[in-house]
Order: structure tokens, then C-alpha cells, then sequence
């Protein structure tokens, strides 16, 4: 369904995001912010150990009470948000609406997923608000796609893997692909935030789909970085930015 259709008079029915203390804080960055770009409205979990990651990963220490500036500043969103566009749980908070099949909620990405996470939703554990929004999403027979991120895997995650699968649930690997040749380590977060709104039914521009052709986009991509003065390191943290 397209943003459109998600105006006032439909009524508000966000994407649950949730995310887990798993590492890959910028995959739920690219997943938060391409859906919000998308004009779809998004309610934010951030699991008690997500923090640490957030923390790790990003520098900021994100706090339930300051969550409206915190997330801002993950996000580095800016004007992008609609009034009423972006919404936070508490993921301790078991009353909060994610938790009942009666809220409001088009699906769940759980972005990215700990081997905990996946064991919980599996389970059925709902340990926090992020495992019982899952577990409802389950239940309600809403779309939920879980990325986890995790290597290796022992059995019991690989099982736990294949229960989400038979329960209905999409599993979408944090692994990237190179075919649509990425320049950055942006854009190989924004391939993983691509095929998760591909599974959404999201349109996005975020990657360079394969054509059918072999080595177009490696093409692409060496013609335009012929055009610049540097060109190593090859892989580079960087501002997002599509191959050509
Ligand atoms: C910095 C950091 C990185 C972590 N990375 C991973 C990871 O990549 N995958 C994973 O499954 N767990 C990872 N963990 C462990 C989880 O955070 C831990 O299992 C936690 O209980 C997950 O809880 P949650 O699912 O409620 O977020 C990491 C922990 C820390 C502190």
C-alpha cells in the first residue's frame, strides 16, 4: 500500500521497528529513516540492551526521557518527520500499545536481531515490549521480518531461525551483496534497508537493482569513481549516496 493511502483519514497505522542489542545499529537507522522518507509513520522500540550498541556504535547514550532528541540525533533525521510520524515505546513498558493486537500496526522489522531476540520471538518469551510487539505481530498474522546478525550461528539460533520462518515470519540476514556495487559501507547498509522494504512492499530508491547484466554496476560504479580524485580506501564510511 502506498504512503498516500496512509493519510490523516485512514488513520495512523505505522511500522513497528524494533530493535535489538545485536551490532548493526545502522541497519535500524536506514530501515527507521528509509520508511519515514517513504511517508510512512514508525513506532520505535530500542531494547535495554540496544542502548549499548547505540552507545557503542554511535557515541549517543540514548535515554527514555530524552528519546524525542536522542532519537533525532541517531537518526539525524531533521524536517523528514511528519507531526505524529514517528512515535517511542518504552521497552520495558508491557501496557504500551505494540503489546496488544488492537493497536493500530501495519507489521514489525526487528532490525537488527540478537540470537536473544530470535530465541524470545521464537519462543514466544515476550520478555520485553520489542519480543511481545513481535509475538502480537505474529499473531495477528502481520508481516514481520527479522534481520538477524550473528555469526557464527550455533544450532539452537538456526533453529530458532527456522521456527520464525514456519511461524510466518520473513528472516532477512544483515548479509549484503556486492552485485549492486557499493562504493561505501553505507551502501551496503542500504542494501540490507532495501530488501527489507522490498519485503514491506516500500517503494525506495535505495540501491541500483540488478539488470540481468553482468558487471553493470561494477561499471558504473569505476566510471563514476574515475571521476574523483581518491579512490582508496575502497570501502569507506561516508554520506549515503547510490551507485550510478
Ligand atoms: C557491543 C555489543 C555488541 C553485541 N553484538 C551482538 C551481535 O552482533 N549479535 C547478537 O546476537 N548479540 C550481540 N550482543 C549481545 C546482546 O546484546 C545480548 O545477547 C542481549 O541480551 C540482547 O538482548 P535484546 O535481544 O533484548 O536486545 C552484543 C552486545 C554488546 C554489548
Amino acid at each position: 500500500m502506498s504512503a498516500a493511502t496512509d493519510g490523516p483519514a485512514a488513520g495512523r497505522l505505522p511500522w513497528i521497528v524494533g530493535v535489538s542489542g545485536a551490532s548493526g545499529t545502522p541497519y535500524a537507522r536506514a530501515v527507521i529513516t528509509a520508511l519515514l522518507k517513504a511517508g510512512h509513520p514508525v513506532d520505535v522500540i530500542v531494547s535495554r540492551a540496544a542502548r549499548l550498541t547505540i552507545l557503542d556504535e554511535t557515541g549517543i547514550a540514548f535515554r527514555d526521557n530524552h528519546w524525542a532528541a536522542d532519537l533525532a540525533s541517531w537518526l539525524d533525521i531533521g524536517d523528514l518527520v511528519p507531526a505524529g510520524g514517528l512515535r517511542y515505546w518504552t521497552a520495558t513498558d508491557l501496557a504500551a500499545g505494540p503489546a496488544s493486537g488492537s493497536y493500530p500496526a501495519r507489521g514489525m522489522v526487528v532490525v537488527p536481531a540478537s540470537t536473544a531476540a530470535v530465541a524470545g520471538i521464537a519462543l514466544g518469551l515476550s520478555k520485553d515490549l520489542l519480543q511481545r510487539a513481535a509475538d502480537v505481530t505474529l499473531k495477528e498474522r502481520r508481516p514481520l521480518v527479522v534481520v538477524p546478525r550473528e555469526t557464527p550461528y550455533t544450532r539452537a539460533t538456526l533453529t530458532h531461525l527456522v521456527e520464525l520462518y514456519d511461524a510466518g515470519a520473513v528472516v532477512l540476514p544483515a548479509s549484503p551483496a556486492f552485485y549492486a556495487g557499493a562504493g561505501s559501507v553505507q551502501q551496503l547498509v542500504d542494501f540490507i534497508a532495501a530488501k527489507v522494504l522490498d519485503v514491506l512492499g516500500v517503494e525506495h530508491s535505495l540501491i541500483t537493482r540488478w539488470t540481468g547484466e553482468l558487471g553493470v554496476a561494477r561499471t558504473a560504479d569505476s566510471n563514476a569513481a574515475r571521476t574523483t580524485e581518491s579512490r582508496s580506501p575502497r570501502l569507506q564510511s561516508g554520506p549515503a549516496g547510490n551507485p550510478a
